[in-house]
C-alpha cells in the first residue's frame, strides 16, 4: 500500500517494512526518509564491512585520506608495512576533528584546537598541561577494525568483540578462488574518481544490479559486453547468442587453467545466518570474443584494453571477473585490469560514489596501457547512469510517486531488496 506524502511525517518503519510488495520497487521513505537512513546505520552501515579504497593511495608510512559515511569522518592512515589503522576523526579532548585535510601524510595527527597529538596507531603521544592523574592511555583516538583483501582496505565500524559482524575471513576465502590469479595487490592505480551524487544509496545499488536499462542508456557498453545480450536485450534469441559465445569461451579459458561460471554467497540463508553474512558473489564470463573489434566500432573515444597480465593470468582469454560484497563495492577483473567501484552512503539523499582502475604494478604507460583507453568506457557509462540515478531520485521523491512492478531483467534487484529488507527486519527482531 502507498502511503502519500510520508516525507515529513511520522510513520512506522515495522510497518513499512511489513509492506513491502514482492516484485516492486521499494516505497518512497526508504529512498528519502532519515528515520530510515538511522535504521540502516545500525543494521547495516555501522555491523558490515565498508570498501573503503586501494592500499595503495597510501604508498608510504605516515599517508592518510578521510572517509566519509553515513555522518561518520574516518581517517584512513598507512603505519609499518602493510599495516593500515582507520580511526574516527573525533579528538578524544573536546571533540575537535584531528585531521583536516582530504589527504595527506604526516607523523603524527595532532589536534588542530589545543594540540593533542597522536601517534599514527591512534594512542595518545602529547597533551599539553593535563592534570597528573590525567592517563594518556585512556585516551586513544576511537578506531574501527580494518582488513587488507588483495590490498583493498575494509573497515568496520563496530568495536571488535562487538556480535553480528560478518565473518570477514570467510568472505575472503570463497571470494580468493575467483581473483586470487588476478593478484591485484600488486597493481598500481593509474586513475581515481569520487563523486557525490544526489541519491539515496539504494537507487545506486538497484542501478548498478540491473542491466534493463542498459539498451536505453549505455549504448557504448552494449557493443563492448556481451553479456548485455542476455541481461539486457531480454529476448530468447539474445539469452542464447550469449550463452553459444560463452560456452565456447568457458571451453577455451578453462583449457588455460582459467576459472568460469558463478558463485554466491550470504542469499537464501535462514535470518539469522543472513544477519551475520555480508552477502558478496563471483561470476566468471567472456567480455567478448572480439573486443578490438568492438573498441573499433565505437564513435567518440578510443577505448584499448591493457597489454600486460595481471598476476598469474596465462593468457587475456577475453573473460572477466564480475564480484563484489553487498552493498559498498563491485569490480569488474579482467586480465589485464580492474575497475572497482564503490557506493558510499552520505545522507538519505546524499551517496558518493568513487571508480579506481588498477593494472599490473610494473605496467607502462604509452607501451603496456593507455590510461584514457582504459578509462572511457567506464566514465561514459558512469556519467550516464549519473544522469539516470538522478532522475530516478527526483521522481521518487514526489509524493506522487507510487512503487511500481519489476521487469523479469531485474530480478537481480529481488537480490538487492531481499538482503536488505531480511537485514532489516532481522536486526529489528520483526
Ligand atoms: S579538542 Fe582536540 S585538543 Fe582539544
Ligand atoms: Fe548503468
Amino acid at each position: 500500500m502507498t502511503n502519500f506524502n510520508v516525507a515529513n511525517s511520522h510513520f512506522d518503519i515495522g510497518t513499512l517494512l511489513k509492506n513491502h510488495r514482492d516484485g516492486y520497487a521499494l516505497d518512497r521513505p526508504f529512498y528519502t526518509h532519515p528515520a530510515v537512513f538511522e535504521e540502516e546505520f545500525k543494521q547495516i552501515f555501522s555491523r558490515q564491512w565498508q570498501y573503503v579504497d586501494h592500499i595503495n593511495r597510501i604508498p608510504n608510512k605516515g599517508d592518510y585520506f578521510l572517509f566519509n559515511i553515513a555522518g561518520e569522518q574516518i581517517i584512513v592512515i598507512r603505519d609499518e608495512g602493510d599495516t593500515v589503522y582507520a580511526h574516527f576523526n573525533v579528538c578524544r579532548h573536546r571533540g575537535s576533528r584531528v585531521c583536516l585535510e582530504e589527504a595527506g601524510s604526516t607523523k603524527r595527527l595532532t589536534c588542530p584546537y589545543h594540540a593533542w597529538s597522536y601517534h599514527i596507531d591512534g594512542t595518545l603521544s602529547a597533551a599539553r598541561a593535563m592534570p597528573a592523574d590525567f592517563d594518556p592511555s585512556q585516551h586513544s583516538l576511537r578506531s574501527c577494525q580494518v582488513r587488507l583483501f588483495e590490498g583493498m582496505i575494509f573497515i568496520n565500524l563496530a568495536p571488535a568483540d562487538a556480535e553480528h559482524v560478518p565473518d570477514f575471513d570467510e568472505i575472503t576465502d570463497n571470494l580468493r578462488p575467483w581473483i586470487e590469479r588476478a593478484e591485484l595487490r600488486h597493481t598500481k592505480i593509474i586513475d581515481h574518481q569520487t563523486y557525490s551524487s544526489k541519491v539515496n544509496w539504494k537507487i545506486a545499488v538497484e542501478n548498478y544490479f540491473e542491466c534493463y536499462h542498459c539498451i536505453v542508456s549505455h549504448p557504448e557498453l552494449c557493443k563492448v559486453q556481451l553479456h548485455t545480450l542476455r541481461d539486457a536485450h531480454g529476448t530468447p534469441k539474445g539469452r542464447q547468442t550469449f550463452a553459444e559465445h560463452n560456452a565456447e569461451w568457458q571451453r577455451e579459458a578453462e583449457s588455460l587453467g582459467h576459472k568460469t561460471g558463478s558463485e554466491q554467497w550470504g542469499w537464501g540463508l535462514p535470518d539469522a545466518q543472513n544477519y551475520r553474512a555480508q552477502a558478496h558473489y563471483a561470476e566468471r564470463m567472456l567480455i567478448n570474443h572480439d573486443l578490438e573489434g568492438a573498441y573499433e566500432k565505437l564513435e567518440g573515444g578510443s577505448a584499448t584494453a591493457a597489454t600486460k597480465l595481471l598476476g598469474r593470468y596465462a593468457a587475456d582469454d577475453k573473460g572477466q571477473v564480475d564480484w563484489g560484497i553487498m552493498p559498498s563495492v563491485f569490480l569488474y577483473t579482467s586480465c589485464t585490469s580492474t575497475v572497482i567501484f564503490r557506493i558510499t552512503p552520505i545522507s538519505p539523499l546524499l551517496t558518493e560514489m568513487s571508480q579506481t582502475w588498477l593494472v599490473h604494478e610494473d605496467a607502462v604507460e604509452g607501451i603496456d596501457y593507455d590510461t584514457k583507453g582504459i578509462t572511457w568506457i567506464d566514465e561514459v557509462t558512469m556519467e550516464q547512469d549519473e544522469e539516470i540515478v538522478v532522475n530516478n531520485q527526483a521522481g521518487v521523491n514526489s509524493r506522487y510517486y507510487e512503487p511500481g512492478p519489476l521487469a523479469e531483467l531485474e530480478k537481480t534487484i529481488l537480490q538487492v531488496h531481499d538482503d536488505y529488507l531480511r537485514l532489516m527486519k532481522y536486526g529489528r527482531g520483526q
